[in-house]
């Protein structure tokens, strides 16, 4: 049984049980093609929406259902066996208005892995440089028979826009203040492959609340999933409305780390920011950036986790980031891929989506 933060119970029947774990007859495990197969059948049962452009609204079948997925995924991709034919035939355009490193790779990578003809549209060498719009940048796109469009905008709803006016199903790769949803899927994938459940854990998500859209969609994540979050971080870097999310709301690290499972740290954004809302880096380190010393307030096996690109020296110490006992954040990067291939892969066999 899954109860929400809301009050909401989800029954645990057979379609929660993950076909990468259950065993067959003889008591072996499923090959991962086996276990692999079987999810795919259940794609268009578990997860209904056309497009994923936030996390906010998903149930937790659906976000289970896109975790297992994923999770098959991850062997297949460490056993080396490939799946080229899924997306065969369908084009994948990935249109960033905004950097990135890991979410504009990893969807390529994980379009590419799948079979799927990508294509990755640089804004800066393309006719928005001569004012094109937005919308008539996608109905070109959407001209072209596109099947899958990752979006990344600095306007917060630009991809909900995108997804009303594209016949292609549109995956939010980042939307201003407002939503990240693959990042809180993998960050997802990432705890329960460490701690063996998404559910009953405490988190703590700690830095720049108010611009971070990492934030946003963890947090409708993981109060859905039944976990108790907390958010850390100074008073000039915390909306006001933050504990209408289910969320308790701390500024002393101290008091937000006490008894953490995950630590989940963010990107002090700058480019976001009005001035004046930190007064130093320096500062910044002292009260809000993980050290080993702040880690040791939390649970004795806590683990870090950060979205990247990261700010050593600000919000977290270089040797928390690299310390193979606690961090995270590389083994993150590895389950963007997986993820990706999860929600490309399921979204290509939704409503409207179909080969
Ligand atoms: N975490 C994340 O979104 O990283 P990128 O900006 O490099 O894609």
């Amino acid at each position: 049984m899954i109860s929400r933060n809301d009050g909401k119970t989800y029954d645990t029947p057979d379609h929660f049980h993950c076909p990468t774990r259950r065993r067959s007859s003889t008591g072996a495990p499923p090959s991962p093609v086996d276990a692999h197969r079987g999810l795919l059948q259940r794609s268009r049962v578990f997860y209904r929406q056309k497009h994923l452009l936030a996390i906010e609204g998903l149930e937790p079948p659906e976000i289970s259902h896109l975790l297992d997925l994923a999770e098959s995924y991850v062997l297949l991709n460490r056993s080396g066996k490939t799946q080229r034919d899924l997306l065969r035939g369908r084009t994948l355009i990935n249109l960033f208005f905004e950097d990135s490193t890991r979410t504009r790779t990893s969807f390529e990578l994980a379009g590419k892995r799948l079979g799927a003809d990508v294509i990755n549209m640089s804004v800066s060498t393309s006719s928005v440089n001569k004012g094109e719009t937005l919308i008539d940048t996608a109905t070109t796109l959407n001209a072209m028979h596109c099947d899958l469009l990752v979006v990344r905008h600095d306007q917060s709803g630009a991809p909900n826009l995108l997804s009303k006016i594209v016949d292609a199903a549109v995956i939010n790769a980042g939307d201003g203040t407002h939503e990240h949803p693959t990042q809180a899927l993998l960050d997802a994938l990432t705890i329960k492959r460490h701690k063996g459940r998404i559910g009953g854990l405490t988190v703590a998500i700690c830095g720049d609340i108010t611009h971070s859209r990492v934030a946003r969609s963890n947090i409708h994540l993981l109060t859905t999933m039944g976990n108790s979050v907390r958010v850390v971080g100074p008073p000039t870097l915390m909306p006001a409305e933050v504990a209408d999310l289910g969320v308790a709301v701390f500024h002393d690290m101290a008091a937000g780390l006490a008894g953490a499972d995950i630590v989940m740290m963010l990107r002090l954004q700058r480019e976001r920011m009005a001035r004046g809302l930190v007064p130093s880096a320096r500062e910044y380190f002292r009260f809000y950036g993980l050290d080993h010393q702040k880690l040791a307030l939390a649970k004795p096996d806590a683990l870090v986790m950060h979205p990247g690109p990261m700010n050593r020296g600000v919000e977290i110490d270089s040797a928390v980031a690299d310390d193979p006992q606690r961090s995270l954040i590389r083994e993150q990067v590895e389950m963007g891929v997986a993820v990706r291939m999860a929600v490309l892969d399921t979204l290509s066999r939704g409503p409207g989506n179909e080969p």
